[in-house]
C-alpha cells in the first residue's frame, strides 16, 4: 500500500533529521526526500499510474508527508542554528576576571617637575609667567642688557650664532627687555625657557633652562630682592633654608649678587654636596642697571628694578642630590622614575 510506503519514508526521514547535527546534513536530507528526484516527490510521480479515485488520496498523503517532514526539518534546523550561536558565544566570550598586564604610565621629566614647582612658588607671590623667543636678536640678548661689544660672553666660543645679529639666546634675561619695552610698570614676571651655551660637562649642558625673574616698580630695592628669594628658598627647599648674598658682577644689574642657600643636606654644617662650605650657590641676581631701564624706555629716576636668574638644572641637581646633569637629560627610565 502506498500509505504504508509513505509512512515508512516519513519515519526514516524524521529519524535522519533528528540525528543530523549540522546544516550540511540537513541540506542532504532535504534533497534526498523533497528534491526533484527525492523519495517523497517520487511517490507523487506515481500518481499517473493510479486510478482517478485514488489520485486525490495519494495527493493528500504526499502533501501531509511533505508537511510533517518540512516541520521536522525546520525544527531541527532552528536547533542547529541555536547551537551554532551558543558555541560562538562561548568561544568568543571575554573572561573579564582575567587580571590585565600592568601598564606603565609616563611621568614628567624631573626638570619639568622642578620648573613647575619653582613657577608655582612665584605665581603664589603674584608673579606672571612670560615667554620669549629662543632664537634671539643680539640686541635683546646682549646690547639692550648693557653688555659691551667686547664682552667675552659675546664670543662665538660662548654663544651659538645663527648670523651676525641672530643667535640662540644665552639667557632668559633677554625676555625682560621685550617685556619692559611693551608693558607698563608695575611689572612682576617670571620667564622660564631654554637657553644655549657651548659648554658640555657634568655640570654644564649646551642646552639648559633658566627662570628669569623681574620686578619693576616705583620703589623696589635690594631688600625686596632678598625677601623674595628668602621666601622662594624656604618654599622650594625647607623652612629652615637661609639665603646669603655675595657681591658679584653682571653688566645688567648694579649692584649684582650671587645668591647662596644654606645646604639642605647638612643644614649648613658642611658635607660633600656643599663641598664642606655649608652653602650652595644657586643663582645670580641684582638691581636692574639704569642703562637697561633707559634702553627700554623707562626713567631710572622714576622706576627701579630687581632681577634674578635661576638655573633649573642646577636647582634640580641640588634638590635631588644629583651630581651629573646629564643623568637628567639621558632619558633612562630607571633613573627618571626615582624623581616622581
Ligand atoms: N642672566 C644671568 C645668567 O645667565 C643671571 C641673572 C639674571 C643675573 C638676572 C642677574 C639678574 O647668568
Amino acid at each position: 500500500m502506498i500509505s504504508e510506503t509513505i509512512d515508512g519514508i516519513v519515519l526514516r526521514c524524521i529519524e535522519e533529521t533528528t540525528c543530523a547535527d549540522d546544516m550540511q546534513k540537513i541540506n542532504v536530507i532535504k534533497v534526498k526526500y523533497l528534491g526533484k528526484n527525492g523519495e517523497i516527490t517520487s511517490v507523487l510521480k506515481s500518481i499517473k499510474d493510479a486510478t482517478p479515485e485514488e489520485r486525490p488520496k495519494i495527493g493528500k498523503l504526499v502533501n501531509d508527508a511533505r508537511e510533517k517532514v518540512e516541520l521536522a526539518l525546520s525544527k531541527r534546523e532552528n536547533e542547529i542554528k541555536e547551537q551554532i550561536k551558543k558555541d560562538k558565544l562561548i568561544s568568543e566570550s571575554l573572561d573579564v576576571t582575567l587580571s590585565k598586564k600592568r601598564t606603565e604610565t609616563g611621568g614628567l621629566n624631573p626638570l619639568s617637575i622642578i620648573k613647575n614647582d619653582i613657577l608655582d612658588i612665584f605665581i603664589g607671590m603674584g608673579f606672571e609667567v612670560k615667554d620669549g623667543p629662543e632664537i634671539e636678536f643680539e640686541y635683546y640678548n646682549f646690547t639692550a642688557l648693557n653688555i659691551p661689544k667686547d664682552h667675552p660672553s659675546r664670543n662665538s666660543s660662548d654663544t651659538f650664532y645663527i648670523s651676525d645679529d641672530l643667535l640662540l639666546r644665552t639667557q632668559t634675561s633677554a625676555v625682560q627687555v621685550h617685556v619692559m619695552k611693551t608693558q607698563k610698570p608695575p611689572i612682576r614676571i617670571v620667564c622660564p625657557g631654554k637657553v644655549y651655551r657651548p659648554d658640555d660637562d657634568a655640570t654644564h649642558s649646551p642646552m639648559f633652562q633658566q627662570i628669569e625673574g623681574l620686578v619693576i616698580d616705583k620703589r623696589v630695592t635690594l631688600s625686596d630682592l632678598k625677601s623674595i628669594l628668602d621666601e622662594f628658598a624656604k618654599s622650594f627647599f625647607s623652612a629652615s633654608t637661609k639665603v646669603r648674598f655675595r657681591p658679584s658682577h653682571f653688566p645688567f644689574t648694579e649692584p649684582s649678587v650671587e645668591v647662596d642657600l644654606s645646604c639642605n643636606k647638612c643644614g649648613g654644617a658642611g658635607c660633600n654636596l656643599c663641598k664642606r662650605t655649608g652653602w650652595i650657590e644657586l643663582l645670580g641676581a641684582g638691581v636692574v642697571h639704569p642703562n637697561v631701564l633707559i634702553e627700554c624706555g623707562l626713567d631710572p629716576n622714576e622706576y627701579k628694578g630687581i632681577a634674578f636668574g635661576i638655573g633649573v638644572e642646577r636647582a634640580a641637581m641640588i634638590k635631588f642630590g644629583v651630581h651629573d646633569m646629564r643623568l637628567l637629560f639621558d632619558n633612562d627610565i630607571r633613573i627618571l622614575k626615582q624623581f616622581r
